[in-house]
């Protein structure tokens, strides 16, 4: 069966098992949006070193998830070199984070905005009854935030504020059992048996290589419909994330799932508005203050004129994850010579996907080895960098701002990918070669992946507008900064990303 037609069964069976109540299908709802925010680079040299590394680290540890490969595929770099004591946490660094507000009373929480993943959970404090399995006792009222103390780089503490999320506080929540049929169907379940008083219950292993526990329950999200109105958004399946990695500095409550798979935000979300979402990824390193969206149903700013569409390729390997068909990747205008089962997911590990929580695009070598040596013969006089870890081509070089530097003999070629149907992805020279990776040093923005599918990256997917329609299988994208399309001035962010470091 094609992923799509088994996506559309379980969501047939997910309709029926969940419900409409609240916002209903003829509301004529047609869109809504999330405040998303760009991730943030540091200014000082040690801190962008440090936060590299990191980058580094999750990207790999993301993708050994992604792949299930055995540890002796990667590089030895690993999460367990990083200076632990440091702010610099792996698990946000090179992440977008998108507010949504969840519960009844609504609560914001700050997720990453994760194309490849089909869990949405957030970090969740249960209430558990003497040798009982957690339901929902009647609590004290306790604030949602509470403030935890974590170290800074010069062993100062500093407080974080979390949102935790109390399923016994929100009137919203209802917890699945192992004895439902969905709970049957959802991923990373741990169900043993169909006992009726168990919570259905996952464990899945997140980005910084640690793991994630907790029990399912259904929830609803609040929206702000373009007009101002808040609706309930129903039917929501949410982990309750109950393990606490140890420690961490998170400045975020969670991930929300944007994959394919029917108990996805991005499915489950949408299937009321068009099936399909869009999103448009700042600059990395853009102002804290700005924020652009994640639409759900149309979005006018995907459907203005210069909006290229190729079909969406459902990854047979990594089912939760999707992306283009490429047919060609060009430089400086020339085709380069990469065999075209690269690019095909019919091949046992081909075929390309877009993940919004890798970093720097991965490439499997016939096309890594192609696309950095066509890069470097623009780069290679100048002198080259060797010790940064993660980047095999570093030059001393300052980039300057559309990677044209006559005083260096230097000029950036065009970089392109073609897709099915002729649809050109050209991103800026900043996502090519990655200005400052340390202060007056530029690295290729490519890392050698030993097995695919190859993984296009936010660095290469920022100042674009992406949609995904799930209904007529297709990939939009159009070259946008992201800026100018807030779509009602009254709609500003619900909160700022919902925690701070409060130094
Ligand atoms: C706002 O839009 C929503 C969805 O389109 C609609 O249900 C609601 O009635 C509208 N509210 C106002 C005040 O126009
Ligand atoms: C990994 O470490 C081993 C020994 O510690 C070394 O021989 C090898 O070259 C390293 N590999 C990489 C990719 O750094
Ligand atoms: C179901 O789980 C509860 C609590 O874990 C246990 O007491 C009970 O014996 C279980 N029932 C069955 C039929 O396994
Ligand atoms: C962000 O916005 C606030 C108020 O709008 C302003 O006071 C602050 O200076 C801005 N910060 C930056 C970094 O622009
Ligand atoms: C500039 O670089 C190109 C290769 O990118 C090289 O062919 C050319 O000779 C260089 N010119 C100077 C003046 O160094
Ligand atoms: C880059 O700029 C910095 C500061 O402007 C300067 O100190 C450094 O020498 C420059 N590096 C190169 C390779 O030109
Ligand atoms: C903006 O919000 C205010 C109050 O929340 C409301 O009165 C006003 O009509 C809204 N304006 C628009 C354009 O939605």
């Amino acid at each position: 069966m094609p992923p799509g037609l088994l996506l559309l069964c379980l969501l047939q069976l997910l309709l029926l098992g969940l419900g409409d109540h609240g916002l209903r299908r003829d509301a004529a709802a047609d869109s809504f949006h999330l405040p998303v925010s760009a991730p943030v680079v540091p200014d000082s040299a040690e801190e962008r070193r440090l936060h590299y590394r990191a980058l580094e680290a999750k990207d790999l540890l993301r993708h050994r998830r992604m792949t299930r490969q055995v540890p002796e595929l990667m590089s030895n770099t690993s999460m367990f070199e990083l200076p632990m004591r440091s702010a610099v946490n792996i698990a946000h660094v090179g992440m977008y984070i998108v507010v949504v507000r969840i519960g009844t009373p609504a609560l914001p929480y700050s997720l990453v905005l994760d194309t490849a993943n089909d869990l949405t959970w957030i970090n969740c404090r249960l209430r558990r009854r003497k040798g009982k399995h957690p339901g929902r006792p009647h609590v004290k009222k306790q604030p949602p935030t509470t403030t935890t103390m974590a170290i800074d780089d010069a062993g100062e503490p500093v407080k974080v504020l979390k949102n935790w999320y109390r399923p016994a506080l929100s009137d919203s929540w209802r917890r699945y059992r192992c004895s439902q049929k969905l709970c049957m169907h959802f991923p990373h379940n741990t169900c043993q048996g169909n006992n009726q008083t168990t919570s259905c219950t996952y464990f899945q292993e997140m980005q910084d290589g640690t793991t994630t526990s907790g029990i399912y329950g259904q929830e609803k999200a609040s929206v702000l419909f373009p007009n101002g109105t808040m609706a309930k958004l129903p039917g929501l399946v949410l982990g309750c994330s109950t393990f606490e990695a140890g420690g961490a500095v998170d400045s975020h409550d969670g991930v929300l799932s944007l994959g394919n798979s029917p108990i996805a935000f991005g499915v489950t979300a949408a299937k009321r508005f068009g099936g399909r979402f869009s999103f448009c990824l700042l600059a990395t390193a853009s102002d804290r203050n700005t924020s652009s969206y994640l639409t759900f149903g149309s979005n006018p700013a995907v459907e203005r004129p210069g909006t290229l569409e190729t079909p969406l390729i459902y990854n047979v390997e990594l089912a939760v994850a999707y992306g283009p068909h490429i047919t060609a990747v060009l430089v400086g205008g020339v085709p380069l010579d990469i065999p075209p089962e690269v690019w095909d997911y019919r091949i046992a590990h081909g075929g390309v996907v877009l993940d919004t929580g890798t970093s720097i695009t991965g490439l499997v070598p016939a096309a890594y080895d192609a696309v950095t040596a066509a890069l470097d013969r623009h780069l290679a006089h100048l002198e080259r960098v060797t010790d940064v870890l993660g980047f095999d081509y570093c030059y001393n070089w300052n980039f300057t701002g559309d990677g044209v530097d006559p005083a260096h003999n230097v000029t950036i070629p065009s970089f392109a990918i073609e897709m099915d149907g002729g649809a050109r992805l050209e991103p800026d020279a900043k996502s090519i070669v990655m200005p400052d990776v340390v202060p007056g040093v530029a690295c290729l923005a490519f890392r050698r992946l030993a097995q695919g599918p190859a993984i296009i990256g936010n660095v290469l997917m920022q100042e674009h507008i992406w949609e995904i329609d799930h209904v007529k299988e297709m990939l939009r994208f159009r070259k946008d900064n992201c800026l100018d399309h807030q779509q009602n001035k009254n709609a500003t962010s619900p909160s700022p990303p919902a925690t701070h470091n409060a130094a």
